[in-house]
């Protein structure tokens, strides 16, 4: 039996899509367990680029099956689009699965997202827009549509008709939008239905049966442990679960399932949208901060916003390690600090004179926490060509050593580019 779990360790475009797709090679499923098309997900390959955000990172491999678990939010008409680009690609998406549990993010959850990140003015979330929250508020309260729904329009009317009472009402009364009538929507999803039809099965069933069968199953995570609703920087969080407990109920398998959770970080970090951040970089012209994001190409990948920048935070990671469970560290985009003289890391913070080596629990101690860093010399030359760890400078294997001290856990996997093969693989066993 073979569970690998990959989550982000900090706030989301770590490079999972990378990785994913890296390792699927030795893959039988690749799962997506939580989100919905607020992930956005790069994978380059031989000169091409793919950006994925509810399909999972496998799916350039023809001997995969790629699943959607029950725990991802879909948006049908968002999903068909991917669908269809990839096929024009000459990538055949045949064998996607989609849970029949999964919630459909409906007409509606968009327009409640942005409607409620408006009301919000000032204090906003800096939300995707996507309808996610409203989706997952909706399956928490019980009146969310689920992909089985489509199966019987009778059933999806009835369903419809309930939620519409209250969601035209919220619509129209609270945030003066226009409202939807059932027959429209039945007609829109009535025909994303015909199209989804065959891909529609008992995920959790197939993948208990293969795990049994001692095949190999990849569950790839969205966003990052600090955007998770129960342990990341509430409120400004997602509405799931993106750390490694998420893979258990949002694919339907116990936590025996899992043999290695892999937590994936950048060299640096990034956030995009709003809320505490206590190692960002001003971002101005010619400042570290400006450096990070040209180089690291920060813009998001779904919103095309600008990411947030900032040094390495190894209190967070710590934490990462801690709620996720995790065994191995993955270092992505160490090529992005190729030119810098010195890089700090950020060990603990201060805050009212007194030191936390921990992620403080309480809201206001983070938000006004200032880093301690230490400074460690950069290492001045390109990497980008390097495939095995002693190719890379002293300086560098230095600063992994010392991230790896920092976390108590090993570092696995070092990318130093953003193609497949711009990878060190230091401690992974290909599958025999
Ligand atoms: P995800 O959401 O975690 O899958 O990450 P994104 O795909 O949103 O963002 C990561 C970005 O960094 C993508 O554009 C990747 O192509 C790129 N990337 C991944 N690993 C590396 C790396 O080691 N070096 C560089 N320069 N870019 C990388
Ligand atoms: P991947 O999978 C980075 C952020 C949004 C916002 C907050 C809530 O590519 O790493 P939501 O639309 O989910 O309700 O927004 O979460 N966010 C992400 N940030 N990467 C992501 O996904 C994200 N998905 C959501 O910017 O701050
Ligand atoms: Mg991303």
């Amino acid at each position: 039996m073979a569970g690998i779990v990959l989550v982000g360790a900090q706030w989301g475009d770590e490079g999972k899509g990378k990785i994913t797709d890296l390792l699927a090679d030795d893959m039988d499923l690749v799962v997506r367990f939580q989100g919905g098309n607020n992930a956005g997900h790069t994978i380059i390959h031989g000169g091409r680029t793919l950006k994925l955000h509810l399909i999972p990172s496998g799916i350039l491999y023809p001997h995969i099956t790629p699943v959607i678990g029950n725990g991802v939010v879909i948006d049908p008409k968002v999903l068909l689009q991917e669908m269809d680009e990839l096929e024009a690609d000459g990538i055949t998406t045949r064998r996607l699965l989609i849970s029949c549990n999964a919630h459909l993010i409906m007409p509606y959850h968009r327009d409640l997202d942005g409607a409620s990140e408006r009301r919000l003015g000032g204090n906003e979330i800096g939300t995707t827009r996507r309808g996610i929250g409203p989706a997952y508020m909706d399956k928490a309260s019980r009146l969310g549509i689920r992909v089985q729904d489509l199966t019987d329009v009778h059933i999806l009317r009835k369903k419809l008709e309930a939620a519409l009472v209250e969601k035209n009402d919220v619509l129209e009364k609270i945030y003066g939008l226009p409202t939807y009538t059932v027959d429209e929507i039945v007609d829109e999803y009535m025909e994303y239905a015909k199209r989804l039809q065959p891909h529609i099965a008992d995920t959790s069933h197939l993948i208990n049966r293969a795990l049994r069968s001692d095949q190999w199953v990849f569950f790839e995570g969205a966003q990052g442990t600090l955007l998770d609703l129960d342990h990341g920087t509430y409120p400004f969080v997602t509405s799931s679960s993106p750390t490694a407990g998420g893979a258990c109920t949002g694919a339907g398998v116990g936590p025996k399932a899992i043999d290695r959770v892999l937590g994936i970080a950048k060299a640096y970090i990034t956030r995009v949208g709003s809320g505490p951040f206590p190692t960002e970089l001003p971002s101005d012209p010619g400042s570290i901060g400006e450096h990070l994001t040209q180089k690291g190409g920060e813009f998001g990948t779904t919103t095309g916003r600008q990411r947030r920048c900032g040094w390495y935070d190894g209190v967070i990671i710590r934490y990462a390690v801690q709620v996720n469970g995790l065994t191995d560290l993955v270092i992505t985009k160490l090529d992005v600090l190729s030119e810098l003289d010195t890089i700090k890391v950020c060990v603990a913070y201060e805050y009212e004179g007194k030191r936390y080596n921990e992620l403080p629990c309480h809201q206001t101690v983070f938000h006004h926490a200032k880093p301690i860093y230490e400074e460690l010399p950069g290492w001045k030359c390109n990497i980008d060509h390097c495939r095995t760890f002693e190719e890379l400078p002293k300086e560098a294997r230095d600063y992994i050593a010392f991230l790896e001290d920092l976390a108590e856990v090993p570092v696995s996997i070092i990318a130093v580019g953003p193609d497949r093969d711009e990878t060190i693989m230091r401690r992974w066993e290909r599958r025999a």
